[in-house]
């Protein structure tokens, strides 16, 4: 949710910071600014309603702006709707200090009003230029930049991300962070500050991870990190490892399919340092053969298509582990008084690191005297620093908002964890183990022949693409799957879907069905499989198109039924819906082609939820 990045060095300023927020504009999209300092022309700000384009034509590239110190921003909406004015940069009122902002001011109406009774006057609705008028209300009074940040810090409440310049400060870039998400990157030519290493890996690889709390001053050849008294900070440096090259779209039209064609390779990568001769094994993580044994509990939590992994694994881990398994949303988690105790561990599922409401319940189970064990994609991200254990998805950068790879390496990751602690429990027999293990080695293969076949998905969905609403369903596993089906499909295509578990289509579901209705079937749950062809019976009675998604060895069976059908490779049914969700994310993907979406970014979405 909103992009920020700050640039200070021997460069010109513009031209960097627009690089940077284009990499980053899956973060927000609905309007754009920067704000550049120089000797002869003061602060400049250039900011306007909608996409990254916009900005770029109207400052020609960046050109139009001079000086070597800047501050970006690509905008998500929250307080003030997506226009002009609430863009940012936010200056205040006396044209001197310019922010940017990532996060929410709670207690924002309580400041400005105390700001407007001593004569301040707003031009925007946003919490964002209240802390701009903060700044310069306190910089008055104590002429120091940095005793100012640190006096508004003290007053705001919420969450945060700041860049900030100032014009009495030629060569200093200002940075804070509570909650939201930022990086410090140290270039050769300059330093930065971002939201995403995505913005900076270009300029980059060196680069530090803002703590809650802490206030960065940048100059060309300095980085200077201060606590919330002010005192020092030493930062521990890391070097980003991943290419340039996979943050953009190497010949792809989308990222969403590049992304869904890395698949095979990102699985690899997630799986294989953690198979050693013929065992889990998991040597990131410190859970104890005690600890396991005397566990009580198991909760899994996150949002959205993390959700649906979860689900997933409430099924498999259930199976594997023979113990009661809970998965919940962590928007309710949270705020839900959950039975969380020491011997309860919470997994928390997470692409990003930094979806707010995930937070909140990790921090929520660990107040509560709960493991948490993180599965994060993000690395260094907040989630995977707070979590008593993380276990990283080598998924690599995901761009596109639409999660694809993150999922797929969630799933196989969370498969591998579940086999681990099933193993220390003893709840699964060795031959079973070594099975699935043996299956899971195999699966980027046969996932590859599924990616092979594409062009047939896409057929489909040049016959389906304009239904305007779709039906998934599905039992146990299938059903888990068709939730991220579905999601994948209304997300991007706007088509509206709904999941529903097969077996309660009668009760009340059914009556949506009439002639024509696009119903897709889940039959890929090998031992379910008959109870999946008698549904699919039922809906096709009612009128039901029915597209149907099966494994190789019942293809032959569901052609029979079903108006059309898709098979995938057979695998151990735990781990079928990793197969079984690669034609779902692309059929979503070649409907919204046909229907002309914007693909990468959908309306009103942005990538990283760190709102509320
Ligand atoms: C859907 C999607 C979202 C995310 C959700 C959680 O395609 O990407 O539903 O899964 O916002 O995000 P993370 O996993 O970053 O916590």
């Amino acid at each position: 949710m909103c992009g920020i990045i700050g640039f200070v060095g021997r460069e010109q300023a513009a031209p960097i910071l627009l690089d940077g927020l284009e990499r980053m504009e899956y973060r927000g999209y609905d309007s754009a600014g920067i704000a550049v300092r120089s000797e002869t022309k003061g602060l400049q700000v250039k900011k306007t309603k909608g996409r990254l384009k916009v900005l770029a034509d109207l400052t020609h590239g960046g050109a139009d702006l001079e000086g070597t110190l800047g501050i970006g921003h690509t905008r998500w909406a929250t307080h003030g709707e997506p226009n002009d004015v609430n863009a940012h940069p936010h200056v205040s009122e006396n044209g001197r200090i310019a922010l940017v902002h990532n996060g929410i001011i709670e207690n924002y109406m309580e400041l400005k009003e105390h700001l407007q009774k001593l004569g301040v006057t707003f031009k925007s609705d946003t919490d964002s230029e209240v802390v701009a008028q903060l700044l310069e209300y306190h910089y008055n009074e104590c002429h120091n930049m940095l005793e100012a940040v640190g006096r508004v810090l003290r007053r705001i409440e919420g969450s945060y991300a700041f860049g900030i310049i100032c014009a009495d400060y030629p060569n200093a870039l200002i940075a804070a962070r509570k909650d939201s998400p930022l990086i410090l990157g140290y270039g050769r030519n300059g330093n930065f500050i971002a939201s995403d290493v995505t913005a900076v890996i270009k300029y980059t690889r060196d680069v530090a991870y803002m703590d809650d709390g802490e206030i960065a001053v940048l100059t060309a050849d300095s980085v200077d990190v201060f606590d919330d008294e002010l005192v020092p900070v030493e930062k521990k440096r890391s070097t980003v490892n991943w290419d340039v090259s996979a943050a953009e779209k190497g010949g792809y039209p989308h990222f969403m399919l590049k992304e869904v064609m890395e698949q095979p390779e990102a699985i690899r990568k997630t799986i294989s340092p953690r198979i050693k001769n013929g065992r889990v094994v998991l040597d990131e993580i410190s859970l104890t053969e005690d600890y396991v044994r005397e566990l009580s509990r198991i909760f899994i939590v996150a949002c959205g298509s993390s959700y649906h992994v979860g689900m997933v694994s409430k099924y498999n881990w259930e199976k594997l582990l023979r113990r009661p398994v809970e998965v919940v949303l962590a928007s309710e988690f949270r705020y839900c008084d959950p039975l969380v105790d020491e011997k309860t561990l919470v997994v928390i599922i997470s692409q990003s690191g930094e979806t707010l409401d995930t937070m909140a319940a990790m921090r929520e189970a660990k107040r509560l005297g709960g493991r948490t064990l993180a599965i994060v994609n993000v690395v260094g991200s907040s989630i995977a620093r707070e979590a008593d254990d993380v276990l990283y998805t080598w998924a690599g950068p995901e761009i596109a908002v639409a999660t694809t790879k993150a999922y797929t390496t969630q799933l196989v990751l969370m498969d591998l964890v579940g086999l681990y602690l099933a193993d220390r429990l003893g709840s699964v027999e060795q031959k079973e183990y070594d099975v699935i293990l043996s299956e899971m080695q195999q699966l980027p293969e046969k996932m590859q022949q599924v990616l092979c076949h594409k062009e047939n998905i896409q057929y489909f969905a040049s016959r389906y693409f304009n239904h305007d609403s779709i039906f998934f369903i599905g039992r146990n596993l299938d059903y888990a799957m068709g939730m991220e089906g579905s999601l994948k499909l209304k997300e991007i295509s706007y088509i509206h879907s709904e999941a529903y578990a097969s077996g309660e289509l009668k009760h009340g579901t059914i009556s949506l069905i009439e002639q024509g209705t696009l119903v897709v079937a889940l039959g890929s749950y090998g031992p379910l499989f008959d109870k999946a062809m008698s549904n699919v019976v039922e809906v096709k009675a009612r009128g039901a198109e029915v597209l149907a998604l099966t494994t190789e060895n019942f293809r032959e069976k569901m052609e029979k039924t079903a108006d059309a059908t898709i098979a995938v490779p057979v695998t151990h049914p735990i781990l079928q819906p990793s197969l079984g969700v690669v034609p779902l994310q692309l059929f979503a993907y070649y409907v919204a082609l046909q229907r002309g979406c914007d693909i990468d970014k959908p309306r009103n979405l942005a990538k990283s939820v760190t709102v509320e």
